[in-house]
């Protein structure tokens, strides 16, 4: 596990969207699956914006949502679909072949997960994966006690996972399950990226980081991958230990 620290969001996230227009420009085929929410926001953005400033044929790369709330529908703005839709497939223009999403109102949900699981056999698994981290330590919807094994699942939300959920919500939604890509995917994962900023993260990237290696802090699963890095910024860096 590698340690990368920027000053600032600005830094990191210009870093990580660096990275993976690269990537696709060394692999045009390359199989990425990230998370949404606030901290991946500006790398979205930004890597829209470095693939098309450097030319990139990006009409060939696979683009894998990593999760997605149980129950809401696509239009929702607080949802993953959402969120993707708008940062990555409309400004890319990326047709519908490129990219998999949860349907997260389909009325057999391990269908779902069987569909996404077979989807990443088939491109003989993901090179990059890009998360984000929960207050409770959670990986996309990995929640605290989920196996290091799992593939694909549909999970029973944490009260904190809900509560700190509501920040994507114009108003508040019932939130009850999720469903994800799991950790038996992120361990067959080339590289994967953990992004945090910010001081709020501090604690649970010092338990990510330094903790013991256990299912009930699901983050700490970074410390078993060959190739992970977790890519910092100061704020979120300040509790470490050898800071
Ligand atoms: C959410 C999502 C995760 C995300 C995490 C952190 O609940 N399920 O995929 O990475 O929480 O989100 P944020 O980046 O908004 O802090």
């Amino acid at each position: 596990m590698q340690i990368v620290s920027f000053k600032n969001y600005e830094q990191l996230s210009g870093y990580m969207a660096d990275f993976i227009a690269d990537s696709i420009k060394n692999k045009p085929d390359l199989v990425l699956c990230m998370a949404s929410g606030s901290t991946p926001a500006l790398t979205c953005d930004l890597l829209v914006q470095k693939l098309k400033e450097r030319q990139v044929d990006y009409s060939k790369f696979t683009f894998l949502g990593l999760d997605e709330w149980v129950g809401l529908p696509p239009f929702n703005t607080g949802s993953c679909h959402y969120f993707f839709h708008k940062k990555i497939f409309e400004p890319l223009q990326l047709s519908s072949s490129q990219f998999f999403l949860f349907n997260a109102l389909a009325d057999d949900l391990k269908r779902e997960c069987s569909k996404m699981d077979k989807v990443i056999a088939d491109k003989g698994g993901i090179d990059i994966m890009v998360v984000g981290i929960g207050m409770n330590g959670h990986i996309g919807f990995n929640e605290p006690g989920t196996s290091f094994a799992a593939l694909s699942h549909v999970a029973e939300l944490d009260e904190i996972t809900k509560s700190v959920g509501q920040k994507y919500f114009d108003e508040p939604v019932e939130l009850g399950k999720g469903i994800t890509i799991g950790f038996g995917q992120l361990m067959n994962t080339k590289k994967v990226f953990l992004m945090a900023n910010g001081s709020k993260k501090a604690e649970v990237i010092k338990k990510t980081i330094e903790g013991p290696v256990t299912e009930s802090f699901p983050a700490s699963i970074m410390q078993n991958h060959p190739h992970s890095f977790i890519v910092i910024d100061e704020e979120a860096a300040s509790v470490l230990s050898k800071n």
